[in-house]
């Protein structure tokens, strides 16, 4: 033994570096100097296992440790690349170091190389993280194993970048998306407040006028009276549609009196505009929530009902309204067709999608059941924002 192994400190540990190998590096070798460390308490074992990387054309640093301190003082400093170790030990054991090895990096190569290795016991070893065992006897085995536990390593550290990527381009899409919808939800009311009072007025304006002139026409002039009374009432059915846009653009009473309001008013509307019954049900008492909340589950309502006008064929809506576990929960059930496992997952189902979406960024979720011909149930479940009013029939 040319170290003698103690606990103590300084760390017996050998370091060496491996001179660049004479025979070329083999097509797949790490083009870098591999960082190796070695738990090995017999130097001779050492140096032949050395020798046999440099052989194998592996370009590296080596350092040798022998004692627990030693090991985990050097996965402190630096992380190698990989680590080999023998199994049995005086002061220590390679199956301590692996579980060490593992906590440290679980996606360490390391490597047994033992004298002996019962199969039970090279089995386990693998089950609890071992990239691979060689036996001393066997050394032919090892740069082959290392090259392959490099490239494994190698492996899973491209795949978990490409995770980490997805993972960031996923997060950005949906911030892209919740940005999307708030200068949508921004335009949409200040273009819904512009229309109504601005082109309301001016129509109230003209309407006012043509009464004046309809008071003032001349004696002679009398036969204009029925053009005026056509043009009246045009100018009212003009008032009319600019209201309708107004509000489809955004509800006023959404921002006025809130989200049980509207979804009562839309509700009605949809009766009305459809002859479908609609029956709303609510059993929380109206709060002013924050505005994303509560555009989240009207426009999800709102594209609900559009796809029920779509595609449901039904003659009856239940609509409900409740507050569960510090959650506002919508549900929306129609008796129509009922919606196919297809259509609920098929990436073009872009309303379906959307509504999800929604939901998702207000930290909520949504859930589609459906049974052919048994009809269609939305549920949204979105947590309140602030503690949820006292709960008690509306
Ligand atoms: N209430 C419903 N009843 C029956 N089918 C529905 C209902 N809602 C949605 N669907 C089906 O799911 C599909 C996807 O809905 P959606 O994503 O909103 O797309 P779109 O309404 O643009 O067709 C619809 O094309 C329709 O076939
Ligand atoms: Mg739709």
């Amino acid at each position: 033994m040319t170290t003698t192994a103690t606990s103590n400190a300084p760390p017996p540990e050998v370091s060496r570096t491996a001179p660049a190998a004479t025979p070329a590096p083999a097509p797949g070798a790490a083009p870098k100097e591999l960082r190796i460390l070695l738990l090995e308490d017999n130097a001779s074992h050492a140096e032949i296992v050395e020798h046999v990387l440099k052989e194998g054309g592996l370009r590296f640093s080596l350092t040798r440790v022998e004692t627990r301190d030693a090991f985990q003082d050097q996965l402190e400093r630096a992380t190698p690349d990989l680590i080999l170790s023998d199994y049995a030990l005086p002061s220590f054991d390679g199956y301590t170091a692996l579980t060490i090895a593992k906590e440290k990096n679980p996606g360490l190569p390391f490597i047994f190389v033992t004298g002996t290795m019962g199969e039970e016991v090279a089995i386990e070893t693998l089950k609890n993280g071992a990239t691979d065992y060689v036996l001393k006897t066997r050394l032919a085995r090892l740069v082959p194993s290392v090259r392959r536990a490099l490239q494994e390593a190698e492996e899973r550290r491209e795949r978990r970048r490409a995770e980490e990527q997805l993972r960031r381009s996923h997060q950005q899409l949906r911030a892209l998306t919740t940005y999307l919808q708030y200068v949508r939800e921004e335009e949409r009311t200040r273009i819904s407040r512009e229309v109504h009072d601005e082109l309301g007025q001016a129509l109230t304006g003209l309407k006012m006028d043509l009464a004046w002139l309809s008071g003032h026409l001349p004696q002679n002039a009398r036969g204009l009276q029925p053009k005026i009374k056509t043009m009246s009432s045009g100018i009212d059915a003009t008032i009319n549609t600019v209201r309708r846009i107004s509000t489809e653009l955004r509800p006023g009473i959404l921002d006025s009196l809130g989200l049980v309001a509207a979804i009562e008013w839309q509700a009605s509307e949809f009766q009305t505009r459809t002859g479908i019954t609609c029956n709303v049900t609510i059993t929380v008492s109206e709060t002013l929530w924050d505005q994303d909340f509560t555009t989240a589950f009207f426009r999800i309502f709102q594209e609900t009902l559009t796809n029920i006008i779509r595609h449901a064929k039904a003659t009856r809506v239940e609509v409900k309204l409740d507050a569960e576990n510090g959650s506002l929960v919508l549900t929306v059930a129609d008796n129509g067709r009922g919606i196919t496992e297809e259509e609920m997952t098929n990436t073009r189902s872009i309303g379906l999608i959307g509504m999800r979406e929604r939901a998702a960024l207000v930290g909520g979720d949504i859930g589609f059941q459906s049974a052919p011909g048994k009809g269609t149930t939305v549920t949204v479940r979105i947590p309140l924002p602030r503690s949820p009013s006292p709960a008690g029939p509306a």
